[in-house]
């Protein structure tokens, strides 16, 4: 139940209770919650307290509205390591979800100069734009651009980038993906990727940028990709310095 006479604001102690409920799996992912009435009757407390809970429940991305029908448990986040260099499929599949891709544009384009350098080619040098709807189980997760030297990846294929890019490069063309650095921060989504995505415009978002490399060294590919903040988690183990 919720103390009144507490210092802390009583939406909170709500939106604590649920958050609890879900945690603990009383509620479960689909599950419809209580009306807004029906909660402000159970804690003899105004409507208004009790949406201001349930909207922060729903900025925290554990719960969504669907309107006319009601609140509804968010499904859980996928979570991933941010250890070991592994693809969307791999991560997918990892945790028991059929990847797929939509693809949005398979092209051949020159090497702006900024692409260039990033890549240590040539300005205009010709490289393949990716853009891929990323799903997992049929839901959209994430929404990625890859750019990579066509001389590298020799052959590629609309049908090969609907499966998975690193699986053709180190199971057909054997080369061996050595390292990437990733840089990981928050945003909103735009109009184009809330539509991609199907999310509603300015919804949280992770856009991840990584560079990958061969073994060898050489630069494989540079990634954007936007990832829905109501979906994924990362997750890293840390070791105190001894
Ligand atoms: C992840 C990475 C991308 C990488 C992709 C390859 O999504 N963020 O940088 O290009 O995996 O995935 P796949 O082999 O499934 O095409």
């Amino acid at each position: 139940m919720i103390d009144k006479s507490s210092p802390l604001p009583i939406y909170y102690q709500i939106e604590e209770q649920i958050k609890e409920q879900i945690m603990s799996g009383i509620l479960e992912p689909g599950d419809m919650l209580r009306s807004e009435r029906e909660y402000a009757e159970y804690y003899q407390v105004s409507r208004m307290t009790v949406r201001q809970a349930i909207n922060n429940l729903v900025s925290l991305g554990l719960i969504y509205k669907k309107k006319g029908s009601g609140t509804f448990v968010q499904e859980k986040k996928i979570e991933q390591a941010l250890h070991g260099l592994t693809s969307f499929t791999e991560d997918m599949r990892s945790r028991g979800l059929t990847p797929s891709s939509r693809l949005i544009d398979f092209s051949i384009i020159p090497a702006t100069q900024v692409v260039a350098k990033e890549l240590m080619i040539e300005e205009h040098t010709p490289v393949y734009e990716i853009k891929r709807i990323r799903l997992g189980d049929d839901i959209p997760i994430a929404f990625e651009t890859n750019i990579i030297p066509a001389n590298l990846v020799l052959g590629l294929t609309e049908e090969i980038v609907a499966n998975s890019i690193y699986n053709y490069v180190e199971n057909k063309l054997k080369l061996h993906i050595g390292s990437a650095t990733q840089v990981i921060e928050s945003a909103t989504a735009t109009k184009a990727e809330a539509e991609l995505l199907d999310i509603p415009k300015q919804s949280p978002i992770l856009l991840i940028e990584r560079k990958t490399f061969l073994a060898n060294g050489t630069p494989l590919e540079l990634v954007k990709s936007s990832y829905r903040g109501d979906r994924y988690k990362f997750m890293i183990n840390i070791n105190r310095k001894s």
